[in-house]
């Protein structure tokens, strides 16, 4: 029988699709009404976060109960449970597996070059971007604490939210970062030292509430100075790309951030030559600028391959939409990333 009793036991046992706890728990219910004669039932549900796929899949099940009940039609409503509420319920790092344990799902990714200014952040962005256009659940953490600049390069202007003690990373073209640059004001130096820096870098991990992500890619800091350290040590499952320019002498300096990673353990999945070549738009012709083979010889003395070649050249520029280093998807470059993307799935 379709009676507010019956509604009511039913939503009791439901589960907030993010908290995990049933909506009696969370005094999610805000609103129950029937119209006996047409047999309609209209609920509103306070829910942790709204507009999601999990508020989807959470009407669709919700429909489907209630005309078991005996409903014909449904009417329903969605808003927001006060923080107090999701702080309290949100789940706590321990319980949610770390992204550094055992059992955590998460596969890590490390961009590392020898030398500055060859497209690590770049090569980071864009690979992150092209993972979640491929459907994946991807974070960056921007481990170059001193030269941070994901979120610059990706056109972030918001900052992270707090819960409770934990932060939330800012999510952007479906990839959720984490940067230093978050926490510092008017793009002012940091000017921290050794042992906090590792701190910094550890609470990246241990304090954010990243989602269940699938990877997790790492913008290293130029060279094989401390942070690379640090993160090699504390990631040791991780895999890494390794980015070069075509020149000989960037891909000689290369090759000992790549000796970096055998040195601990950190398999290379592939090189990636940045700033390949220029191509000419009038004839087509391709133009090696900064020379060539670099990426080749590298790959030779790492015995990995070269699984992507990225040409010089910006990103389209777009109305309405800013961020200056993203490639869309029918951008040559763009699609150069998708095809490094897919290598990465099949390697990982
Ligand atoms: N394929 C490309 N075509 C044109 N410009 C590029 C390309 N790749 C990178 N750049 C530009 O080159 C500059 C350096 O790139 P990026 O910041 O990604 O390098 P990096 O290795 O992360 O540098 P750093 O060592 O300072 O962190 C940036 O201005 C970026 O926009
Ligand atoms: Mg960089």
């Amino acid at each position: 029988m379709l009676t507010e009793q019956h509604v009511l036991e039913l939503l009791h046992k439901m589960k907030d699709p993010f908290l995990h706890k049933t909506f009696k728990e969370t005094e999610g219910i805000e609103e129950v009404s029937i119209k006996e004669e047409k047999k309609h039932v209209s609920v509103k549900l306070a829910i942790a976060k709204t507009n999601t796929a999990e508020q989807m899949q959470l009407q669709q099940e919700l429909v489907a109960a209630l005309k078991q009940l005996g409903a014909v039609t449904v009417g329903l409503r969605f808003s927001q449970l006060p923080e107090e509420t999701i702080a309290k319920y949100q789940p706590t790092s321990e319980e949610r597996p770390s992204l550094l344990s055992e059992n955590s799902k998460t596969k890590f990714l490390a961009i590392a070059s020898g030398k500055g200014g060859v497209g690590k952040s770049t090569v980071t962005v864009n690979t992150a971007v092209a993972l979640a256009r491929l459907g994946k659940k991807v974070g960056i953490i921007d481990a170059d604490i001193y030269g941070f600049s994901v979120p610059d390069m990706m056109g972030v202007e918001e900052r992270p939210k707090l819960k409770g003690n934990k932060i939330i990373p800012v999510e952007r073209f479906g990839v959720q970062i984490m940067s230093m640059g978050f926490f510092v004001e008017d793009n002012s130096p940091v000017v921290w030292r050794g042992p906090r820096l590792g701190k910094m870098l550890k609470s990246f991990f241990k304090e954010v509430v990243w989602d269940d992500l699938d990877y997790l890619l790492l913008d290293l800091p130029p060279g094989t100075g401390d942070v690379a350290l640090d993160v090699h040590n504390l990631i040791p499952s991780s895999k890494e790309l390794i980015v070069t320019t075509p020149h000989p002498t960037a891909a000689f300096v290369a090759a000992r951030a790549g000796q970096m990673a055998i040195d601990t353990d950190h398999e290379i999945l592939g090189i990636i030559e940045n700033m390949s070549y220029f191509e000419s738009k009038v004839t087509g012709e391709k133009e090696y600028v900064f020379g060539k083979g670099g990426g080749d010889k590298l790959a030779d003395v790492l015995h990995t391959s070269v699984i992507g070649r990225l040409s010089l050249q910006q990103p389209f520029e777009e109305e309405g939409v800013f961020a200056p280093s993203v490639y869309q998807e029918e951008h040559p470059n763009g699609k150069e990333y998708l095809e490094i993307a897919q290598k990465i799935l099949d390697e990982m």
